[in-house]
Order: C-alpha cells, then structure tokens, then sequence
C-alpha cells in the first residue's frame, strides 16, 4: 500500500468505528493475503459458492452459449483465469475479450495464461476499478463486435446491498449498451445451517480471512490491539437475507489508532462483509428499472447457484 491509500483505509477505518454500527468496508479484506486465504476458502468443503458455479458453466456451457452469441465483446468485471472464463470464451467464440481489474498483476496474470490458450483471441486488458465509471474509449473496437456481454460471475455482487446492487446493474446496462447484455452469478438462498456452516468453514479459513483485517490494521496503519480478543463470527440476517461477518470482542478490549481510541465490551463487533442471497424471483425483480431485463436462469444441478443473463432494454 503506498502512503496515499493507507490515509484513506485509516479514514475509512476511522469513520467505521465511530458509527454506533460499527463497520468497515469488505474491500480491506482483499489485501494480497486476503486474497490467498480467499482461495482457500473456495477450496474447503464448507464453502460450496465456487463448485457450484463452475458446475453450473460446465452443465449449461452450450445454453450459455447460445444466449451470449458469437462474435460479443465479452468484458469481464474481475479478472479471469481460472475454469470459468475458460469455459465461456471456449464456448462464445467471442470477437474480443477485455478484463477490468484493478491490480496490474493479477491482470497480467489472466492475460498471460488466456493468451496461452487462445492464441487468436484478441485479448484487450484495462487496468481500472469496476467499480469506477470506465472510458467508453477503453472498449472500443474496430470493427466493433456484434454486442458486448458484461461478465460477472461468483456472485461477488453479494458484497452490495440491494440499492448499490441495482445502481451498479444500471451501470452494466449503459457498459453493455443497445443490443448488449449481462452475464451475472448469485448465490441462491437456502437453508441457514447451509449457509453459516460456508462462512465459517470447519477448516477455520474464513475464520483467518477474517482476522487478518486485525493483522491488517496492525501493519499498515500501527493500530495497537489485541488480536486474541476478537473472534469471527458468521450470522445470517432473515429479514435482510444476507450472511454478515462481523469480528467479536471476546472480552473488554480496544483499539487505538492516530491517537484515537476505540472501546469494546465483551460481545461488541466490528461488521467486515455482507454476502446477499438471493431467489431466481427476487433476483429478477431487483433487475427491474435498471435497462435491463431477465431473458435466462440457470443453476447447478444441485440448485445452489444461479446465473442470470439479462439483455439490455435498447435494442441496437
Ligand atoms: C467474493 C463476495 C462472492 O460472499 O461468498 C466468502 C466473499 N467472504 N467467504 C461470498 C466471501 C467469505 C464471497 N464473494
């Protein structure tokens, strides 16, 4: 992290411990050993998430296909090499392929890999923040592709409440533009023991996803704290259908950071991440008014996950 970004994650940090709900963004939970231990957490036999959406490619791989069409110019948001991508620029055909991911390594790496396997495929990278509005120049082609897929897959559209969830569809729509289209996973909700035991897997991987944000603060913002004396915990809220994570004080403790002070009772937490479940049905209800609208759903053959392909409202 350079000096620039450790003042905002110490504002940000700053700002979430003063809240009567304390909170801080899920973004810092992705540092580099986050995202290892993210990995790993896709690799335990609790978290179900990754399987199922890779089984869901490989069983709906030709429906799939068919709905984006040949010759798209497919952007995903994330950068892929893993099977997922794989499968669908196997199967798509597409004109061009474009990343959109903010770490100029893991893009690398992606491009390295896909260009390996698909020596004709026009790879064209964009390092930036997908979150972020992105320059139209940036995906322009010539010749242009017959339409432009937006790909999102792995539910991290979980991370969003409903609100920033249908602002940042809306914001797909105008990417993807007439005739275009969105390629979107989300988890599916199930039952809550299901859904619990996943986010604290029996390996205690997302256990040590989630106290590294302590280490986190410890070595990039010299917060003072006792990291013993929080532990992870994994609720599913009912009424907002979401699992939060949150780090719980196990007995009075503190956090001291740019001589401010921070105090905890035994029980008091700090919520690090949200992951949003969804139905098929109330997925595409949230779609609505934001230019695009359900054409297809498939899911898993163990209907854990689904994915949606919406089609934007403007037609070319
Ligand atoms: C990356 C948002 C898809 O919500 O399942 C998994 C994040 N955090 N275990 C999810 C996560 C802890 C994950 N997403």
């Amino acid at each position: 992290m350079n000096q620039q970004e450790k003042l905002h994650f110490a504002d940000d940090v700053i700002e979430g411990l003063s809240a009567s709900h304390r909170s801080i963004p899920c973004k810092y939970l992705y540092d580099e050993r986050g995202s290892e231990l993210f990995e790993g957490i896709c690799d335990t036999e609790d978290y179900y998430v990754t399987r199922a959406d890779i089984a869901l490619h490989e069983a709906h791989r030709d429906e799939i296909a068919e709905a984006v069409g040949p010759n798209a110019h497919i952007i995903e948001f994330g950068s892929g090499a893993g099977i997922k991508i794989r499968i669908i620029l196997e199967a798509t055909h597409p004109r061009a392929y474009t990343p959109i991911e903010i770490s100029g390594e893991a893009l690398a790496q992606s491009v390295e890999a896909l260009s390996e396997q698909f020596p004709d495929l026009e790879i064209r990278p964009l390092q930036a923040d997908y979150t972020k509005p992105v320059p139209d120049e940036a995906l322009t082609l010539d010749p242009p592709a017959r339409h432009r897929v937006v790909y999102f897959p792995g539910s991290t559209i979980s991370n969003f409440t409903h609100t920033e969830a249908h602002e940042f569809l809306t914001r797909m729509a105008r990417i993807a533009g007439p005739g275009g289209g969105v390629l979107i996973g989300v988890d599916l909700i199930k039952p809550i023991e299901r859904l619990e035991r996943a986010y604290d897997d029996s390996d205690g991987v997302t256990a040590a996803f989630n106290t590294n944000l302590l280490r986190r603060l410890e070595s990039d913002l010299d917060a003072t704290l006792e990291r013993d004396a929080f532990e992870h915990r994994a609720i599913y809220n009912e009424d907002r259908q979401r699992i939060e994570m949150h780090l719980v004080a196990t007995r009075p403790t503190k956090i001291e950071l740019d001589g401010k002070r921070f105090d905890f009772d035994t029980g008091d937490s700090i919520h690090t991440e949200n992951s949003h479940k969804y139905s098929i049905e109330g997925f595409r209800a949230l779609v609505k008014g934001t230019g695009l609208h359900p054409v297809t759903t498939w899911t898993d053959p163990d209907r854990l996950f689904s994915m949606h392909y919406l089609e934007t409202d403007l037609t070319p």
